[in-house]
């Protein structure tokens, strides 16, 4: 951790100064938009893939930052139920990611004391990547520090889909009244749904949709783009990021 206020040096591309943050007021829950490794590659010459592999180191020095800050969970979106759409060897590479990630990184993340989850729709992604991330989540799970939460083969309208036909199941089975459906209770079918809603939703490579991301989380989120793509994307960012979520005025629909 950090003291209360970190001055950064090495900020803010454009303005060339540092950002000061607050660390008593950083945002508890960060969601990340994870977009542009296959355009950074490109224009580099180099195979999409070499994009999905450089993200990946990114994705290690982003959790070490958030950590660093005090961040309590960082939700990160790794592959989408759209994402089945690419080319198969493509797919293959991003699914070998997470082994990949956790081979390297997993000692480094016990050791920091991070939690490992993962959110989305298990059916269909290959037995190997849900083996190393089920042992990350197994060997972490008593971890207390900043809960590193993977949106693997997740989308947001399935997880909506699914919690309303568990509604109505629970309706159809004379459980409960129609009447009484709330948002708290509708929330509560949400994956992410004991670590909160994302105060910071963060987007990069400029593109500036949510593509099916945690569309129910993050009613009241902060959004956040940038047009740096994914594998470039620094602390020095990440930091611009928090400061800009903390000179914003948050009214909930208040005054
Ligand atoms: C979006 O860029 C990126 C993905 C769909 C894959 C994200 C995966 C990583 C960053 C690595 C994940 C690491 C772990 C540990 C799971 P894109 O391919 O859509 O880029 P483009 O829009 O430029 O084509």
């Amino acid at each position: 951790m950090l003291n209360k206020f970190t001055n950064l040096t090495k900020m803010n591309k454009e303005s060339n100064q540092g950002v000061q943050l607050d660390l008593s007021r950083v945002p508890k829950h960060v969601a990340i938009i994870m977009d542009g490794n296959g355009r950074w590659a490109k224009k580099r010459g180099l195979p999409r893939i070499a994009g999905h592999r450089e993200g990946m180191k990114v994705v290690r020095k982003i959790v070490r930052r958030a950590n660093q800050l005090g961040i309590n969970a960082l939700t990160m979106y790794a592959f989408s139920t759209e994402n089945w759409k690419r080319p198969k060897p493509e797919v293959e590479f991003i699914m070998k990611l997470p082994e990949q990630f956790l081979v390297t990184y997993l000692p480094e993340l016990i050791e920091e004391n991070v939690q490992v989850r993962i959110m989305g729709e298990e059916e269909g992604v290959p037995s190997y990547t849900l083996k190393a991330v089920h042992e990350a989540v197994e060997r972490t799970k008593h971890n207390d520090g900043l809960i590193l939460n993977f949106a693997l083969n997740y989308g947001s309208r399935y997880e909506i889909t699914s919690a309303v036909r568990k509604l109505a199941l629970e309706v159809e089975q004379g459980n409960l009244r129609s009447e009484d459906v709330n948002e708290k209770m509708i929330g509560s079918y949400m994956m992410s749904n004991d670590i909160g809603d994302p105060e910071l939703l963060i987007r990069t490579s400029g593109e500036i949709r949510l593509s099916n991301f945690m569309l129910w989380q993050l009613a009241y989120t902060e959004l956040w783009f940038t047009d740096v793509y994914w594998p470039d994307f620094s602390e020095a960012d990440f930091d611009s990021a928090i400061h800009d979520y903390q000179n914003r005025g948050r009214r909930f629909g208040g005054v």
